[in-house]
């Protein structure tokens, strides 16, 4: 929790934790997108600014898009922007959910405080340069977990997982 609200991360991680390169995904896993799109619609979403600058078209739509930057002057169309992670938070809308989107800066500084963490465990090595935190699968219970094996679809086997934070 923070600030007294309901944290979910939403990440893919390769085999070493791996999730980006020169500030771009490592894959693109069309489930993987189509689930990250069902659980974020209707939701806030909160990302780094470099994470902002590597979406195609910008804002995500039907999602309140919130952009942490130390920036004062930037403003991004369709986004709210915040200074830090408390603010971005504070900036959520009430009624609906906070997904953390990235990237590796945002992952680190929200990871601990983190209620669910809706991970996709990509089964391949990457070359990368951003990385997730290291998760220690003893501090969470996982609440679900699907299988997919690689495809014409999908190009490299994945598992989803819904993790919930064990309580302290
Ligand atoms: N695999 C996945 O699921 C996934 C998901 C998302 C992103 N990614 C990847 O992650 C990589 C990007 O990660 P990243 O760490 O370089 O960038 P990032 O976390 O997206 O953005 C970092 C920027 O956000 C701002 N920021 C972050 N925390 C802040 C704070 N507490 N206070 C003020 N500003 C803050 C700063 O912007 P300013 O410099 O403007 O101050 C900082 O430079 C890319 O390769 C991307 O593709 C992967």
């Amino acid at each position: 929790m923070i600030n007294n609200r309901e944290i979910n991360i939403i990440v893919a991680v390769g085999n070493n934790n791996e999730i980006g390169y020169k500030n771009n995904l490592l894959w693109r896993i069309s489930d993987d997108l189509k689930r990250f799109k069902n659980l974020t619609t209707g939701n806030n979403i909160i990302m780094g600014r470099k994470t902002y600058e590597s979406l195609p078209k910008g804002a995500l739509p039907n999602r309140k898009n919130i952009v942490i930057t130390h920036n004062t002057e930037l403003n991004y169309e369709n986004c709210i922007m915040a200074n830090s992670l408390q603010e971005a938070i504070e900036k959520a809308d009430l009624d609906k959910s906070i997904f953390i989107i990235g990237g590796e800066r945002v992952y680190k500084d929200a990871y601990k405080e983190c209620d669910y963490l809706y991970l996709t465990k990509v089964y391949e090595n990457f070359k990368a340069d951003a990385f997730f935190p290291k998760i220690d699968f003893s501090e969470w219970n996982v609440i679900e977990t699907e299988k997919i094996a690689k495809s014409d679809k999908n190009e490299f086997a994945h598992e989803f997982f819904k993790l919930k934070r064990k309580q302290s």
